[in-house]
């Protein structure tokens, strides 16, 4: 098995009748809805011991649909945090396509940027320094 970076995370979604849109394709809105899923299991991965409740998605960066996704294919997202400010990090995904009869292909790509939060005395959550260096 070949070792993944420590910030990496893999998850995997199977495309049902629920995720197509009308010209019979993986609707966009889902994929990137999965794209947030799978940077948010990178930055779990990152924040683990880290004094923040979580992180949320601040900006969705150079997103490109490379190819068509079909009904009944796997995709497989890979994501890996690749970089870190204070309060942020940079989450790369690539979604990879496959079919039952397909080779695998890069579908989809983005940046993700994450910014640790934590609840203050009122209960709102708070940008919070994440307090890991890169
Ligand atoms: C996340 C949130 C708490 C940050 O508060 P904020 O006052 O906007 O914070 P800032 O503008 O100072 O940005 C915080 C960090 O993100 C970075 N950042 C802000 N906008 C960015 C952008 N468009 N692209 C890249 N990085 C960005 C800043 O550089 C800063 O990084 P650093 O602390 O590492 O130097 C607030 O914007 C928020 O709650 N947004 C809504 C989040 C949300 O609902 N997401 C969807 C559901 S998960």
């Amino acid at each position: 098995m070949t070792e993944m970076p420590a910030y990496s995370a893999k998850y995997s979604q199977l495309v049902m009748p629920d995720h197509i849109n009308v010209v019979g394709t993986l609707f966009g809105g889902q994929m990137i809805a999965w794209v947030d899923l799978a940077a948010g299991k990178a930055a779990f991965r990152f924040l683990r011991g880290a004094d923040v409740d979580g992180s949320v998605t601040r900006a969705i960066e150079k997103v490109e649909f490379k190819e068509p996704v079909y009904l009944g294919e796997w995709v497989n997202f890979t994501s890996t945090v690749i970089s870190a400010g204070k309060t942020s990090f940079t989450i790369e995904v690539q979604a990879h396509a496959e079919g039952r009869k397909t080779e695998l292909r890069l579908a989809c790509f983005a940046t993700v940027v994450m910014v640790s939060v934590k609840k203050d005395t009122e209960g709102n959550y708070q940008k919070v320094p994440h307090g890991k260096s890169f």
